[in-house]
Parts: structure tokens; sequence; C-alpha cells
């Protein structure tokens, strides 16, 4: 939560122009009003990100996303709302009031920049050491795998030399206590024998979060051994479900999707030969918090496991948390070397290409392993093998997608299509679960049900977007919609700050933006206020749209408040009658623009 008022936080977003803040990270044309680049939170060719100088807000029209100053450096930096509006005002020159935040919070922040400090030295230390005599053996080491002088310096790659305490010891003299050292995690202090580091005689990987700074390292042996990659233990500063190998490269790529491996070599690997949208978990299974961080970067992640069972274990286990945060998946398939890294070894950068173009459906890759638990020369096995089939088809909630996948299914299986379709149908029915059986007969209404909500929601931002460029429309306007029209709860706070503002004569939509400190809500009001006029070009046409919209957006008011509607509510009641008539006379008006 933020600790700041709401003044100053105002008074620091508004002390940014946001066009310097985002011409800081992304080149910016001027195009009419407003300027354009290419969207830095998606993959596109042609820009469709806009940032408007008038409004102090930035649109993507391709991905949605959103926001003012502060949204931006929430999203690109994957800063906290506190994080941004510490930029903010560092770059403004405003001092930020120290006494904002407790004694104890200070404390931790404090920790938490020390232990960095403390990691990014380490990294140091061990990028040196293996430049050095005594990192020779290291040098060969990477040197054997293939790895380019480039990739090593560009993935900060070190090595702990054969000294079980020279790290301590360095760390030591640069000043840090044993209390903090022991917290990083890089060194050990018992009673008897002091300090000692945690990775010796091993080459280091620096693991890095999305902004480039030093949270953890992983070791590997140089050869054989036990255990074969040693991994900073987790500390305040290093979550292992949160931060993604390869990231704080892979989130700039701008090629298609994000290549999610197992291993750091295969990250290096993929990166060296020109995949630089490669990535790894950290030693440890795909989670939930790696979706979602991977959410912020891209729609679509192609699995690129090992070959092994447990390779396709991990995939089967990845598949659902990926979906899950509405990130659609593919496999490729390493057959038959055991990881992208020998793949690429053995098999160059242009094969790997055709993997991924040939990448497997994750739905196709799911029946296929679960193929291998029957054996279908037996009837009894396979008939349970296609009900198994069946079940898993209806996990999907849209008739079309659902056919789809029984016409996939089928011609893979040389079922017939409608015998497949059947018993999905039936299993649909027999399974009895109120809301699926009813969407399995009338997937047709639930999508025209769902196009109306769209489109009433549609229709509300095109009001607020309206009001916003003109407003001059409030005039208009007013008599027939206020804020409680806005039926959508995010839309109707957002539509009450917009009409408090204009009563107060200063409208500043980017302002509304910044009292939700949830990036996902400020994205959304974002887009709230940048609903695509779509043809709208003469002065008659104008009048037609806005008298539509005015018509659409008091009539799912009136609506939504019938069905909602407590009859004892009288007050409620006489309202709503009275905005019925209201609408009736709306019909016959005809609004007429300067
Ligand atoms: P792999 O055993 O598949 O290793 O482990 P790899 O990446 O192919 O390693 P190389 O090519 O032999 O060097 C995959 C990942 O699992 C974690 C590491 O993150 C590794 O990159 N791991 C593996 C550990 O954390 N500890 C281990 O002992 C082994
Ligand atoms: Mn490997």
């Amino acid at each position: 939560m933020p600790y700041y008022s709401d003044e100053l936080v105002e008074e620091v977003r508004s002390a940014n122009d946001i066009v310097d803040v985002i011409s800081g990270y992304v080149r910016l044309q001027k195009k009419g009003r407003d300027y354009f680049g290419l969207c830095p939170f998606h993959n596109e060719r042609s820009p469709s990100f806009s940032v408007s100088q008038g409004k102090q807000m930035y649109y993507c029209f391709g991905c949605g996303a959103g926001g003012n100053a502060l949204t931006f450096l929430m999203q690109y930096e994957n800063a906290t709302f506190q994080e941004a509006l510490e930029i903010l005002a560092q770059k403004a020159g405003i001092d930020l009031p120290k006494q904002e935040l407790s004694g104890k919070e200070r404390q931790e922040a404090d920790r938490r920049a020390r232990l960095l400090e403390i990691n990014k030295v380490a990294a140091k230390y061990f990028y040196a050491q293996l430049r050095m005599e005594q990192g020779q053996r290291g040098m060969e080491y990477f040197a054997n795998r293939g790895l380019s002088p480039e990739i090593m310096k560009k993935f900060g790659l070190g090595y702990s030399n054969k000294f079980s305490d020279d790290l301590y010891q360095y760390l030591r003299k640069q000043g840090y206590e044993d209390g903090i050292l022991k917290d990083s995690g890089l060194v050990t202090i018992e009673e008897s024998r002091g300090g000692r580091d945690k990775f010796w005689n091993r080459v280091m990987f620096p693991i890095m979060d999305v902004n480039h700074r030093v949270i953890g390292f992983g070791g590997r042996v140089m050869g054989e051994g036990e255990p074969k990659y040693l991994n900073s233990p987790e500390t305040k500063i290093f979550d292992k479900s949160r931060n993604l190998y390869g990231l704080n490269i892979a989130r700039s790529s701008r090629r298609p999707g994000i290549l999610l491996c197992e291993g750091y070599m295969d990250v290096i690997a993929l990166h060296q030969a020109g995949f630089d949208n490669a990535v790894a978990s950290l030693g440890t299974s795909f989670t939930q918090g790696h979706a979602s961080l991977l959410k912020r970067y891209t729609k679509e992640v192609y699995c690129t496991f090992d070959s092994d069972g447990a390779g396709t274990k991990a995939a089967l286990r990845a598949i659902p948390i990926l979906k899950d945060a509405g990130i659609s998946v593919k496999i490729i398939s390493m057959e038959p070397y055991k990881d992208p890294d020998e793949f690429i070894r053995n098999q160059g950068a242009k094969s790997y290409q055709e993997r991924i173009n040939n990448a497997k459906n994750s739905f196709m890759f799911e029946i296929e392993a679960l193929e291998r638990e029957f054996d279908l020369q037996d009837p009894e096995s396979k008939t349970l093998f296609y009900n198994a089939i069946a079940e898993k088809i209806l996990q999907f909630e849209e008739e079309l997608e659902r056919d789809n996948y029984i016409e996939a299914v089928a011609k893979l299986y040389q079922i017939g299509y409608e015998n497949l379709r059947k018993l999905v149908m039936h299993l649909g029915t027999r399974a009895g679960f109120g809301r699926e059986v009813r969407s399995l007969k009338s997937g047709i209404n639930e999508n025209k049900k769902k196009a109306k909500e769209d489109g009433i929601k549609q229709s509300q931002r095109l009001m607020l977007t309206w009001l916003i460029e003109m407003p001059e429309l409030f005039e208009v306007v007013t008599p027939y919609i206020q804020p409680e029209d806005f039926t959508e709860e995010l839309y109707q706070k957002a539509a009450k700050e917009v009409f408090a503002q204009y009563e107060n004569g200063e409208l500043n939509p980017a302002k509304i933006i910044s009292m939700f400190t949830d990036e996902e809500q400020q994205s959304e009001i974002a887009g709230l206020f940048h609903a695509k006029l779509l043809n709208v070009e003469t002065k008659t046409e104008r009048e037609k749209a806005l008298k539509e919209t005015i018509i659409k957006v008091k009539e799912s008011s009136i609506s939504f408040r019938s069905h909602h509607l407590d009859p004892s509510d009288l007050e409620g009641l006489q309202k709503l009658v009275a905005d019925k008539k209201r609408l009736q006379e709306l019909l016959g008006v005809r609004f007429t623009l300067e």
C-alpha cells in the first residue's frame, strides 16, 4: 500500500512528462497529437503503442498495456508502486519525506540493499577470478562447452577458486559483517572454523532479476561430482519461485514468445545461437509465480525441456500452470538429443528454429503422454483411454474449440468424429456439472451473452474516452448519464472521479490512474480513456455515434438495475421508472455537436 498521500503522489507524477519518461526506454515518433512506438510489452512489427502528452498516459492498442508514468515504470522495471514513485521523484528532484517509512520498513529496505550489494561484489569477484591465472580451469571448462568470450561476458560467468574462504575474507575486508554475510547465503559461519565459502572450485552462474541485479548464484562442478549444480539458498532478495534465469535479457528480445528450458547451460547455448528469448527456472520446478512473471512479457511460451521422462513430467506440470495464467503453450521436442544445449551443438540454430516452427500444441502433447498409460492393444484399456480423452476435451468451455480438438484427436487416433463427439457430450451430461452441461448445449448462447457484456463495457469505455477527449460533451451528456450508470465496478469508480474533476474544472485522467496501486487495474483504467472511436468521420456520424452510446449506456444501466433492484426500495424503483421515461425521450432527441 502507498505510504504517501494522494497529493504527494500527484505532485511527483505531474512533475514528470510521460513522453520524457517513456522516451528513455522506447523510441517514439510523433504522429498528429500523439507519439507512437513499438510496444515494449509484447512483440510487434508495426507500432501500436501510443503515448499521449495531453492525457499523460500511454496505451497499447495491441496488447492493452497502459497507464500513466508510474504504471509504465511498474510494468517496464518490474517495480512496485512505491519504487516507481521513488524513481520519478528522483528524476524531478523531489525529496520524498523519509519518515513516511516506519523504522522497521526502512531497516528492512536497507538490509535488502546491502544483500544486493554483497551479491554484486561477489559476482565481480568471481568474474575476475575466472579471468586470472587461477581461473584457467574454469575458462577451459567453458571453452570446452563451446561458449564464446562474448556470451560469457553477457551472462557474467565466473569462477570460485580452490580456497575455501577467500570470498569470505574478501567480503570482510570490504566491511561486511558476519551477520549480513550469513544472510547472503554466500558463506557459512561456524564457531570452530569461522567463515567459509559456500562455493568453491566451481564455475559460477550469477542469477539476475529482471532489472539485472544479481540476487544469487548457481555453481557447477567442472566434470563429474555431486551435487552437479549448487545454488544459493533462498534469501530476502532471492525468491526462486518468482525469478527466471535469463529473463533480464529475454524480456527485451524481439523474438516471438519465450523459450522455457530446464538448465542454465541450455539458456546460454540458446542465447549464443541467437535465441535471446530463452529462460529457465532456478533448479526448482515451475510455479504460478513464474507464470505470472512471464505473463508480463509474453502471451506464448515454448517449453523446450529435456527429452527424458523427467523433462516430459516437467512439461506436463508446467502446461496447466501456464494456461491458468492465460499463456498459450507449445512443446518443442529435442529428440534425439538430451537437451537444447546438446541439440544446438549438434544441429545448429537453423534446425532448432525448425523445431520451434513444428512445436506441438500442448493439448496434443498431453494426450500423447496420456496414451502411454494405456495399452491400446487391449480393447478395455483402449476404451478407458478414449474416455480419458473425452474427459480432457471437456475442459474447453467454448463449443467451437471443443469441436476443433475432437476433430484433431479423432484424426490422430482414427476414431470416428461423431463417436468421439457423442462420448464427450455424454460424459458432459453424466458428470452433471450444471454449468458444464448447459454450456455444452448452449455454447452459442454463452458466446452471445459474452459478446453482449463486451458490448456494454465497450460503450461505457467509449463514453469515458469521449468525455476526456471532448470535455464540451459534459453539457450534452450529464442530463442523461451519471457515474451510477457505469455498471462495471471499476468503471464506476473511474467515472465518479472524472465527473468530480470536471466539476472542479481540472480534468486529469492520469491522476485517476495513480489512485489505484495495482498495475492491472491501472492498465484497465487507461483502457477506459483509450477506446477506439471507429468510423466517426463526419459531424453527423459523430452525433449519431454519440447518441447511440448514450442510449446503450443508459439501457444497460436500466437493465442492470431492474435485475438487481430490491423490491422494497421505493426510491430506487421511482428512479428506475423516471429513467425509463427519460430513455424514451432520449430516443427522440437530436444531438448537435459544434
Ligand atoms: P540438468 O541436470 O538437466 O543439467 O539440470 P544441465 O542444465 O543439462 O547441465 P549441464 O549441461 O550438465 O551443465 C537442469 C537444471 O537443474 C538444476 C540446475 O538449475 C540445472 O541447470 N540442477 C541440476 C540443480 O540445481 N542441481 C543439480 O544438482 C542439478
Ligand atoms: Mn545439459
